[in-house]
């Protein structure tokens, strides 16, 4: 199996995972990004096969509306709802108080609004993404509406932050949100607290969110290999 294979192949177990606990007569919050993918799916089938009913749910991004489409799941906005039942979503990093830095698909502005309103939200993830301490390995978006790029990035460097812009991949210059803004994302040499620093980002004038999640998730659920075997584990 190759490497690439076997990430493929933890993400599915966990968004299957994760699927499968999804009861009917609920509204489930649908994450953005290639593992939540896989929940989606399994979400669709087992409504095609009867196994689950009358389900709805809420997207987090043109991708999760779209393939939630295509999947046949139901589909509502949170304007129309007064809650959440669960949330599914994956995370770029998660540490073991399962505080996350999301936004590798800079979604986290509609992921957050989602998730945090959600009464349960279970996070999947593979092996690679659990760190001891955020900020290890990712560094964190954040959203910043266009004309307040230059401010917010100076902001950033007074807070000890080194912000880059994203750039876009078969798009000549910056990625665009599904909102319409740009993505910083910010280098900190030593991310002691997260839940102070979520706050303050939050605070710059021109910041739409950051990508720190702290004390949202309910559940993780991680796909690793062991003894040559892909299993599930949870906390
Ligand atoms: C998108 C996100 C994703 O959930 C996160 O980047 C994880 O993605 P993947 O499951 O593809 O590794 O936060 O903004």
């Amino acid at each position: 199996m190759t490497n690439t294979n076997l990430v493929a192949d933890l993400k599915k177990a966990v968004g299957k995972a994760a699927a499968e606990r999804i009861k009917s007569n609920t509204i489930v919050g649908l994450g953005t990004g290639s593992t939540t993918v896989f929940a989606i799916q399994h979400l669709g089938e087992r409504l095609k096969s009867g196994n689950l009913k009358n389900i709805v749910g809420i997207p987090t991004s043109f991708q999760s509306e779209n393939l939630a489409r295509e999947c046949g799941i139901p589909l509502t906005t949170l304007n129309a709802v007064d809650h959440i039942d669960v949330a599914i979503d994956g995370a770029d990093e998660v540490d073991p108080q399962k505080n996350l830095i999301k936004g590798g698909g800079a979604a986290h502005t509609q992921e957050k609004l989602v998730d945090s309103f959600a009464e349960y939200f279970i996070v999947v993830v593979d092996s690679s993404k659990v760190v001891e301490k955020l900020g290890s390995s990712f560094l964190l978006p954040v959203e910043v509406i266009p004309k307040a790029m230059k401010p917010v990035m100076l902001h950033l460097q007074k807070l000890g932050g080194k912000p880059e812009i994203r750039n876009a991949v078969k798009k000549d210059g910056p990625i665009i949100t599904d909102q319409g803004n740009l993505v910083l994302d910010v280098k900190f040499d030593s991310l002691d607290n997260p839940e102070e620093l979520e706050k303050t980002i939050n605070n710059i004038p021109g910041v739409l969110n950051n990508g720190l999640f702290v004390g949202l998730a309910d559940l993780v659920i991680v796909g690793e290999l062991k003894d040559g075997q892909i299993v599930v584990r949870e906390f």
